[in-house]
């Protein structure tokens, strides 16, 4: 039997993500949206199914506006949510986005009570901890997409610096995904050369200061959403690890237990992803300066978290 991927959310992110997973033509996938938008699923699905002939895919998908066509899914992508608008930070999204994803979490914890649970849905980090609280999954089935969006972005502008294949960059950002994102250019490499021996220190700073503000510049130029292409493309190749039990080693938003020092917190770190979700994390040996910056970073999603606590959305 074919392994079942549920998308939820059938706007800009989860649409894509979808048409990305029948392409793979590794799962069937169900496409699940609010009841208010009636068809919407459904016809994006029977677009999405429409290709396959044309791109030699046999997923089957499924656009559906109810849990039932989701139960026993093995992974479930959640994108359901309000995207940034200009001027808005993703802190901006968290009493709105954390009502839709407590809610999503436990409508999927009830028809797919073993699955491993993948949020897109922002601010990413204090998401995470809605879900894994509201499902109660253990830590290994709660994973935050972010690190393997930033990472890209971190790659995509250093190729283009370097003058060499995006596949030559591997990239490391830690940490939040938000403004105080880590990206570690020590352990980013070109060819296996650390880039700081690569580019000259003022050129890699505005590097990294670019990617830190990448998800803003797409906002600034669409104006009316967030950016979709490269955040599907980051959670296929999580599902992808995961369906696959790859083992791949991605930046990840995982729930902390003592790793990196800190606590009851979902951070980006490195870690294992495969068939049984999240493995361990991989500890990289930081310099004082990288962890005063991952500490600031923590600092940022324990706040919107102590948001979520107080109001009640998150037990203590
Ligand atoms: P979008 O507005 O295009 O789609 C969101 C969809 O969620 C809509 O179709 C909406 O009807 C649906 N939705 C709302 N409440 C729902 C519910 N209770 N159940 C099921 N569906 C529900 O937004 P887009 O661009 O797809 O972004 C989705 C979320 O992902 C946003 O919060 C955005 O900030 C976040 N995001 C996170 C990224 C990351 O790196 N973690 C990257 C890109 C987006
Ligand atoms: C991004 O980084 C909006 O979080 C989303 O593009």
């Amino acid at each position: 039997m074919r392994k079942k991927v549920t998308v939820v959310g059938a706007g800009n992110v989860g649409a894509t993500l979808a048409q990305r997973l029948a392409e793979r033509d590794s799962a069937d996938v169900v496409l699940v949206d609010v009841p208010q938008t009636e068809g919407m699923p459904a016809g994006k699905a029977l677009d999405i199914s429409q290709a396959g002939p044309i791109d030699g895919y046999d997923s089957r998908i499924t656009g559906a506006v109810d849990y039932g066509p989701t139960k026993g899914s093995d992974i479930v992508v959640i994108t359901a949510g309000i995207p940034r608008k200009p001027g808005m930070s993703r802190d901006d999204l968290l009493n709105t986005n954390a009502g839709i994803v407590k809610s999503v979490s436990e409508r999927i914890a009830e028809a797919s009570p073993q699955t491993i649970l993948i949020i897109v849905s922002n601010p990413l980090d204090a998401m995470c901890h809605v879900a894994l609280r509201t499902t109660g999954f253990p830590r290994n089935r709660v994973i935050g997409m972010a690190g393997v969006l930033d990472s890209a972005r971190f790659a995509c502008f250093l190729a283009e610096e370097l003058h060499v294949s995006v596949e030559e960059i591997r990239p490391m950002v830690l940490g939040g995904h938000g403004d105080t994102m880590v990206p570690i250019t020590r352990y980013t490499t070109c060819a296996g050369v650390p880039v700081t021996e690569l580019l000259e220190k003022g050129r890699l700073d505005a590097i990294v200061q670019r990617t830190r503000d990448g998800g803003a510049e797409i906002v600034k130029l669409l104006k009316t959403g967030s950016a979709y292409y490269a955040p599907s493309a980051a959670a296929a190749r999580m599902v992808d690890s995961i369906l696959m039990d790859k083992n791949r080693i991605l930046p990840c938003s995982v729930f902390l237990e003592g790793e990196y020092g800190f606590k009851d917190i979902f951070l980006g770190v490195p870690v294992k992803l495969g068939a049984e979700g999240a493995g361990p994390v991989m500890e990289l040996r930081l310099h004082e300066e990288e962890k005063a910056a991952l500490a600031k970073s923590a600092a940022s999603v324990q706040e919107l978290v102590a948001v979520l606590k107080k109001s009640g959305v998150v037990s203590s």
